[in-house]
């Protein structure tokens, strides 16, 4: 039975060399395959005697046994060294410091536009919008700007190709019309209607570039109609919120006396720091007035019964003042050395 011995042996050294688990199965169809060297010994049996088949069919077994086991313990060495390669390969360094999220911001001029809102609403204003693509209409005859003002030629405004009362309206202050025309539809039919006091946030248009002006700009409209709103009311409203924007009292606010056909008196703001680096430099930063009569009537609303106030003011420039930026196309330009300086 040494020869089974040395059979035994031999396959376990086969087994032990096969590197992977196709070598493996290979190796293995010698010794226990249909004509592997077993079965061939297995197949010998009937031509022994009964008793030595008995003794031999013993031997062969538990070599037969063997080899199994020798197979088995190798297949699973191969599988262990699979998972081992799988692992290294795959490797986590868990102590690693994490890559991190990359911080966004608001834009300086969305800031603005947050601040402006949440003063506004403080004081019981509610936000509304309108189109940027508007009717020659509303944003200039129900403003009641004449068919020859200069605001209306081609060289100020941006006309869309082949539809000529359309544009992309040059200020906010045609959604005072929207706003009184909505107000009038919902509450006009009342004994006594309801005070309109809203600010408009949104894009405007000119033709339009230097270091304070752009072709796309900003504007916050302002109305607030009722049945005794004065001029005192906008001066008052005006002068508190700057202080608060700004989060200074030291500040001058001057109401210049200007012209806009849709208010009567207007005036233009001008506000001046009484100290920092913009100290005494007056800047523009809003139109504003009480309605005219003729506007009230566009937008439904009795002159002789209701008075109201409205202001355009410019949040780019209000951005400018607050962080010390002194060019406007800044905003504009997307440059992220710029932008993240706001974070
Ligand atoms: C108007 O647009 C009027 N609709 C404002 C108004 C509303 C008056 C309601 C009366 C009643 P004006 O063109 O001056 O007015 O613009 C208002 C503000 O927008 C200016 O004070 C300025 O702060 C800003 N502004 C105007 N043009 C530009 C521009 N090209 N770039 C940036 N800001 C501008
Ligand atoms: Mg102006």
């Amino acid at each position: 039975m040494d020869k089974l011995d040395q059979l035994v042996q031999q396959a376990a050294t086969e087994f032990a060399a096969a590197a992977d688990g196709v070598q493996l199965e290979q190796v293995k169809a010698r010794y226990l395959g249909k004509t592997g060297a077993l079965t061939e010994r297995l197949k010998g049996l009937g031509k022994l005697a009964a008793e030595e088949r008995r003794v031999a069919g013993a031997e062969i077994n538990r070599a037969k046994d063997a080899i199994e086991a020798a197979l088995e313990a190798r297949r699973q060495a191969l599988r262990e060294a699979v998972l081992v390669a799988q692992l290294a390969a795959e490797a986590l360094d868990v102590t690693l410091p994490g890559r991190g999220v990359a911080q966004g911001g608001l834009h300086p001029v969305s800031r603005t536009l947050e601040r402006i809102e949440a003063l506004f609403r403080s004081i019981g204003f509610v936000v509304a919008d309108g189109p940027e693509i508007e009717t020659d209409w509303h944003n200039f005859t129900a403003l009641n700007t004449p068919e020859n003002h200069p605001a209306r030629s081609m060289h100020d405004t941006f006309y869309l190709e082949g539809h000529e009362d359309v544009l992309l309206r040059t200020h906010t202050s045609p959604v005072q019309i929207r706003t009184m025309l909505d107000h009038v539809a919902r509450y006009g039919d009342r004994e006594s209607m309801p005070e309109i006091r809203v600010i408009v946030p949104g894009r405007v248009y000119r033709v339009d570039s230097d270091a304070t002006h752009s072709p796309m700009f900003h504007q916050v409209e302002g109305l607030w109609v009722g049945e005794s709103v004065s001029f005192a009311d906008l001066k008052g409203v005006i002068a508190d919120f700057l202080r608060k924007f700004f989060e200074t009292e030291d500040l001058q606010v001057r109401f210049r006396p200007s012209f806009f056909p849709f208010t009567e008196p207007s005036a233009e703001i001008d506000v001046a720091f009484m100290s920092g680096a913009l100290k005494g430099r007056w800047l523009e930063i809003a139109g504003c007035g009480m309605v005219h009569p003729n506007v009230l009537r566009f937008g439904g609303i009795d002159p002789e019964r209701y008075t109201g106030f409205a202001f355009g003011m410019g949040p780019d420039r209000l951005t400018m003042l607050r962080y010390g930026v002194n060019d406007l196309r800044l905003f504009f330009e997307g440059d992220l050395r710029f932008l993240s300086q706001f974070r």
